[in-house]
């Protein structure tokens, strides 16, 4: 039997997996790394830490029993990190990551030097602080110096797959993300780089997600045979992909560092208003809707180390599970890195409302766990209004690790929350659009009906569903009442 192999370059690390003809996981592999955080809203990493990992990772799975009858790789990435390389294909400064909102200013500019419609109409979306666009205009605005050195940006996905072959491409899943790309047409905006300024020629070309983009470099890998390597996806989109989501029969839910509702929007004339997403699937000729959450697992993540707790995730939510349904009246916001959806709000910051001489550290954890989940439900609600009908959600992430926090969502998001026999996050998506570039497949159809299947169902529970709608109301009043406080706050940073 021939194997492909996946990759996710996420934020917090990368986990590759070795995938059978049959869609079976039969070896993985995981790196941890570090982002750096200089200063308040601040997040970088050196893309050579995202290469090390990749070839570190891949050397093992490649030494493995199943190493030398893998034939294809391919890769899914976290959206938006600006790389900017020179004419020799040197890194000219540390990436820029999708969670990095230092360009509020940059945002402000180019909406008023262009207007919003301007940018509705040409790519779709609006520009936000962790979109690429207004990471590049910040450098160009204030690292004039190495502005002028970049030959061409990448995705971190893409710049690691440049490493691995030598050749330099973008495809549609993540170019929609940097903003610059007109979605409907699938292709960069002339347009509106010439109202900015900048350069075409820096932009790399496009090729299908499933597109070949070489073979990998034989010398860096103890192997024989050719390996090609297919471009990938963005991250959200081939946790879609993975999960089954190839339309609007249902959605999908994605917790990780940062959390993700996610819908197929198949009319052609959808006309996004920016408050919510909308990008070019990994699937050739689709697009989707997504709200997201900056600070999900991150939340966890934050709190956990400031209880300096050293648990694992299945002790936290054990603990959390001993606070009942509402922490004792304790809210959280997860903003504790500005917020996407709905506010598109860099400057926000979040709370805890409702502390007690009797909130305990189990509280916290419960309150933590239910303000990402009603944090997400606020880009259902949006999608709910504009029409779409949620009743179906596959969960995936580590809120799919834990059957109290599958519960909850069922329970706040009011479907029914569907789990995957193989959950492997955006791995899977990508390791999928390797066996689709090796032709295993006719098409995306036949290898979901063939390699997707699910193990669980939760169901809403009617009284804490009553529950949630009375807290979800009150979560949501946190924002207004909060917003000019936490601004008044920023001096104090
Ligand atoms: C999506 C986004 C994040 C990253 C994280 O717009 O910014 O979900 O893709 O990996």
């Amino acid at each position: 039997m021939e194997y492909v192999i996946g990759i996710d370059i996420g934020t917090s690390g990368l986990k590759s997996i070795i995938v059978s003809g049959d869609g079976e996981v039969v070896k993985s592999d995981k790196v941890k790394y570090d982002t750096i955080h200089e200063k308040t809203g601040y997040s970088e990493m050196n893309p050579e830490d995202w290469y090390e990992a990749a070839a570190g990772s891949l050397g093992r799975l490649l030494d493995s029993e199943y190493g030398s009858k893998v034939t294809g790789i391919s890769f899914s990435g976290q959206m938006h990190g600006l790389v900017i390389v020179d004419k020799d294909g040197e890194v000219i400064r540390p990436a820029i990551l999708w969670n990095d909102t230092r360009t509020s200013e940059e945002c402000k500019e180019i909406i008023a030097d262009i207007g919003l419609d301007n940018l509705l109409g040409h790519v779709q979306n609006t520009v936000l602080e962790g979109f690429t666009l207004s990471k590049l205009i910040w450098v160009k605005k204030n690292e004039p110096e190495n502005y002028k050195k970049i030959d061409k940006f990448m995705m971190p996905k893409d710049y690691v797959i440049y490493r691995l072959t030598g050749n330099v491409f973008a495809e549609p899943s993540d170019a929609a993300g940097t903003v610059m790309f007109d979605v409907k047409k699938g292709e960069w905006s002339e347009t509106l780089l010439e109202q900015l300024g900048l350069d075409k020629n820096i932009c790399p070309e496009v090729i299908p997600s499933h597109g070949k983009s070489g073979i990998l470099n034989k010398e860096l890998f103890d192997i024989e045979q050719d390996i090609s390597i297919y471009q990938g996806g963005a991250d959200n989109a081939c946790g879609a992909l993975g999960a089954g989501i190839t339309d609007s029969s249902r959605q999908l839910v994605s917790i990780g560092t940062s959390g993700v509702v996610l819908s197929s929007e198949e009319e052609d004339d959808y006309m996004n208003d920016g408050s919510v997403h909308y990008f070019n699937h990994c699937v050739s000729g689709q697009n989707y809707v997504m709200g997201v959450t900056l600070s999900a697992g991150y939340s966890l993540e934050w709190l956990k180390k400031m209880l300096g707790d050293d648990q694992t995730f299945g002790e936290f939510m054990e603990e959390a599970k001993t606070s009942p349904l509402g922490a004792k009246g304790l809210l959280y916001t997860p903003f504790l890195l500005g917020e996407r959806t709905p506010y598109n709000d860099a400057e926000i910051r979040g709370s805890f409302i409702g502390l007690d001489a009797n909130t305990n550290a189990n509280d916290m954890k419960r309150a933590v766990i239910e303000g990402i989940t009603f944090s997400l439900n606020e880009s259902i609600e949006i999608m709910r209004k504009n029409g779409k009908n949620i009743s179906s959600i596959v969960s995936i992430g580590g809120g799919a690790g834990n059957r109290q926090w599958l519960q909850m969502q069922a329970d706040i998001f009011d479907a029914e929350i569907l789990t995957r026999t193989e959950e492997q996050g955006p791995a899977y998506g990508a390791a999928m659009i390797a066996a689709i570039g090796e032709q295993w497949f006719e098409d995306f159809s036949v290898i979901t009906e063939k390699w997707i299947d699910y193990k669980e169902t939760f169901t809403p529970i009617t009284e804490n569903k009553v529950q949630y709608k009375k807290l979800f109301e009150l979560y949501r009043e946190v924002y207004e009442k909060t917003q000019g406080l936490t601004g008044k706050l920023l001096e104090f940073k």
